[in-house]
């Protein structure tokens, strides 16, 4: 009597299954897709050489195959496999031709309206034709390297691990936000902006924007929470002094850079 052959094709089916998941699932971190179905292509390559190895096995394998195709008591299976694969196919199609759901498009208004007055640490301040109280005292100058020393160190300590140490919103954190951090040494943030508006959005930060510009989605923290009043001055000094840039000043009105 003949040996019997193991059921081939059985076997090159969990083989490939098994494979699969190996390769989806068992690999960490997950490779890439290309790479997916290189190991796919190679793995189903070898099964079928070792299915087609030699002539009872390759007999044996397509055996289910023929029998499905041929026999009349495997009916059922046969129009079972009529049927579903149209609906495979079809749903193969639909599902690469769909135009997947997406969120809205948010248009963020990068600069809003500043609110027309904030109270930080219990201070109301009108933003309007507000200065930075430091630069308008007399003894500004006499004070300047003090200030911008302390203010160097609060951005260092505080400011530089998402607005850098550029200034140009790359730091370690920046990244991981959406919006980035700001670039501070563009001429289109705080170059266009009065100190009392960049004081206002340091002091209230993401939390304190207005709706237009998605506050929720803002990694800016409120510092009025961590820094007194002078430090949030201070820094302020240091930012436009470190980046070279003038604040915009009230006097001239919007959009023009006032002499001194
Ligand atoms: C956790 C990260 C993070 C830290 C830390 C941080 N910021 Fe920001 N900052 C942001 C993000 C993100 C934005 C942009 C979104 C926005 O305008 O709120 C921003 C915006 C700003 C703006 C507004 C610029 C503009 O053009 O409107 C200023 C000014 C600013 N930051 C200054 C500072 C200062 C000063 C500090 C330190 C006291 C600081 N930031 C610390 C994330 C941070």
């Amino acid at each position: 009597m003949k040996k019997r052959q193991p059921p081939v094709f059985f076997l090159a089916v969990v083989a490939f299954i098994v494979s699969l998941l190996i390769f989806r699932f068992g690999i960490r971190p997950p490779i890439p897709s290309s790479l997916f179905y290189t190991y796919v292509a190679a793995t189903l390559g070898a099964i079928l050489l070792w299915a087609t190895s030699s002539e009872e096995a390759l007999a044996e394998f397509v055996r289910p195959i023929k029998a499905t195709i041929v026999k009349d008591d495997l009916r059922w299976l046969r129009l079972l496999f009529i049927l579903l694969l149209p609906i495979v196919m079809g749903y193969v199609a639909y599902s690469q031709a769909s135009v997947e759901i997406q969120p809205p498009a948010e248009l963020r208004v990068i600069h809003p309206a500043p609110p027309a007055s904030i109270t930080v640490h219990g201070k109301q301040l009108a933003i309007e034709g507000l200065r930075n109280p430091l630069r308008a005292a007399k003894d500004f100058q006499a004070k300047k390297a003090e200030y911008l020393a302390e203010g160097r160190r609060i951005y260092f300590q505080n400011c530089f691990f998402c607005h850098g140490d550029k200034f140009a919103g790359e730091g370690h954190f920046a990244q991981g936000f959406n919006p980035s951090p700001a670039n501070l040494a563009d001429p289109g943030t705080i170059a266009q902006l009065q100190e009392s508006y960049v004081f206002w959005r340091i002091s209230k930060g993401g939390p304190g924007l207005p709706d237009q510009s998605t506050p929720w989605n803002s990694a800016m923290p409120a510092w009025e929470n961590m820094l007194s009043t002078d430090e949030i001055w201070k820094v302020v000094l240091y930012i436009y002094e470190a980046t070279d840039q003038q604040p915009r000043t009230w006097e001239a009105g919007h959009g023009q850079e006032a002499s001194k």
